[in-house]
């Protein structure tokens, strides 16, 4: 598509008189067209690494980064694949992702609060989820190894708005730190709110409402708010009915 868009972009192009103006606006709308960012700031960037080379400011499939502040960098490591995802950054923030099988529909609609962090290592996968970090500074969302989020997944690591008790005593701190561990499948509809951790190895059940740290590896974490429902449990990508069919099978052999 991009491609039949700078074939017009140069066509009409052609129709302007004055040569250095002919040439900023091709290369304005080229620039625009031909890449995944947005750049309201300076000394941001967008770097695809592929095949061990750094590619800057490439045009990504599904992914648009709207830069709305300054020296801001994302880092994608390939493979990875984007469908339908929007993010904007602020002042000093940094996204990396180290690998994806797929990244669908996961929004950050608002400006990220200066100096926020997220890294997501490799094997993430997501079928959609919407990352509030725009309203405390200095946050860092850390995601392992071979994570994967269903649709519907909220993360909101602050409150957004202050509480106080009797004697006007802050009692909302912001959480600075969140960290989900290494595969974590996290359900439909789940919630993660402040103060929350979720250990390697977990399942966080649909429309559950996390908000404290978790420590114990292995558990179904689940419910309103969530509490732990089973422990020394392992998962795996694969529909149960493959196992369901492999112990029929195993059993008439
Ligand atoms: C979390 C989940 C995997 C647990 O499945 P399970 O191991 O078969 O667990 P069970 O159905 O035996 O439930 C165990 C207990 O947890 C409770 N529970 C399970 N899921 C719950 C949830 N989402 N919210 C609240 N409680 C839940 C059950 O009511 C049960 O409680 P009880 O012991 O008091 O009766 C499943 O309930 C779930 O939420 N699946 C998510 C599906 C999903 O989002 N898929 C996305 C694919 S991309």
């Amino acid at each position: 598509m991009h491609k039949v868009l700078t074939f017009f972009i140069r066509i009409l192009a052609i129709f302007i008189p004055m040569k250095q103006l002919r040439r900023k606006f091709r290369n304005f709308c080229c620039s625009y067209v031909n890449s995944s960012i947005q750049d309201y700031g300076k000394n941001n960037k967008l770097i695809l690494i592929k095949n061990n080379k750094e590619i800057l400011n490439p045009k990504i499939k599904g992914l648009k980064v709207i830069f709305g502040g300054s020296n801001s960098v994302v880092k994608l490591s390939t493979p990875i694949k984007f469908k339908d995802c929007r993010w904007v950054l602020g002042n000093n923030n940094k996204i990396e992702i180290k690998s994806a099988e797929h990244i669908n529909k996961l929004d950050i609609p608002h400006r990220m609060s200066d100096n926020t962090t997220l890294f997501i290592d490799e094997d993430f996968s997501c079928e959609g989820a919407i990352f509030y970090l725009h309203d405390e500074p200095d946050k860092e969302i850390i995601i392992g190894k071979d994570c994967m989020f269903s649709f519907g997944i909220t993360l909101w690591p602050s409150d957004g708005h202050s509480i106080f008790n009797n004697k006007g005593e802050l009692i909302n701190f912001p959480q600075k730190k969140l960290t989900i561990g290494n595969h974590v499948w996290i359900g439909h509809g789940a919630l993660i709110l402040k103060n929350s951790a979720i250990p390697d190895g977990s399942i966080i059940g649909a429309r559950s409402l996390v908000n404290k740290a978790f420590s114990e590896k292995n558990t179904i974490i689940a419910g309103t708010p969530a509490k732990i429902v089973k422990r020394d449990i392992l998962w795996n990508r694969k529909y149960p009915s493959y196992y369901a069919q492999k112990m029929v099978d195993d059993k008439n052999v």
